[in-house]
């Protein structure tokens, strides 16, 4: 696992941002406070990425949202709360644990009507949502070692125009010393490299830093 270092200023300037812009409502607060007593790890994305998503969503006019990696539903409910009443986000999860975490969180952030959560490896539970109406709008945010299968998956179940952003793709900068992390880094390499290569995708990635250290998100256009 590659070191995730955070600046206290550039946590602070966060926190400034935060209170100031972002505001980020009750629900939001009741999944951080639960994913901390439930044990989970602190690797939701930061609130004004959260917002972001939940903005590009809205931006989008995106009515079928997938997900995969859910934790305990923090970018599941920016991303439900930027769909219509009658939208629907797909998010797939892991651990039967977090499934339950994220569940009362969607519900009591009032958009559980619009989650389904699928429980298991996202490569077993993906095939099963193809033959339905395509998504318009994929988060994927799970284990770095299979981005490019997610973002393979992206593809098949999206349509021309689908958007897709991808966490996670700076990895405090192991992305140019792989060996730093063998585990994640060449994963997020190889979805790095399709991103930019894929003739049915278009492209850009974004560096950040934050409470989350240095890390970045991609945005890409099924084209
Ligand atoms: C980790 C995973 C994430 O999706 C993230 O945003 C930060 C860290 C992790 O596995 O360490
Ligand atoms: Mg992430």
């Amino acid at each position: 696992m590659v070191e995730h270092v955070t600046e206290p200023g550039w946590a602070e300037v966060e926190r400034y941002l935060t209170d100031v812009v972002v505001r980020p409502d009750a629900a939001h607060q009741r999944a951080l406070a639960s994913a901390v007593e439930a044990g989970m790890p602190p690797i939701e994305v930061a609130p004004n990425a959260g917002k972001l998503l939940r903005m590009l969503v809205q931006l989008s006019g995106a009515k079928r949202v997938l997900e995969i990696g859910t934790l305990a539903g923090f970018s599941s409910i920016w991303m439900a709360q930027g769909l219509p009443d009658d939208g629907t986000l797909v998010t797939c999860e892991f651990l039967q644990q977090h499934a339950d975490v994220a569940r009362a969180n969607v519900d009591a952030a009032g958009v559980g009507h619009k989650v389904e959560i699928r429980i298991g490896a996202a490569l077993d539970t993906l095939p099963m949502l193809a033959g339905h109406e395509p998504f318009d709008f994929v988060f994927i945010d799970a284990d770095k070692q299979n981005d490019a299968n997610y973002l393979e998956w992206a593809i098949r179940l999206g349509r021309a125009g689908t958007v897709i952003v991808m966490d996670n793709v700076i990895w405090d900068g192991a992305i140019l010393e792989p060996e730093r992390d063998r585990l994640n880094a060449p994963g997020i390499v190889q979805a790095l490299e399709m991103l930019g290569n894929d003739p049915r995708l278009d492209a850009t990635a974004i560096q950040t830093v934050g409470s989350k250290g240095w890390d970045g998100f991609a945005v890409a256009r099924v084209r």
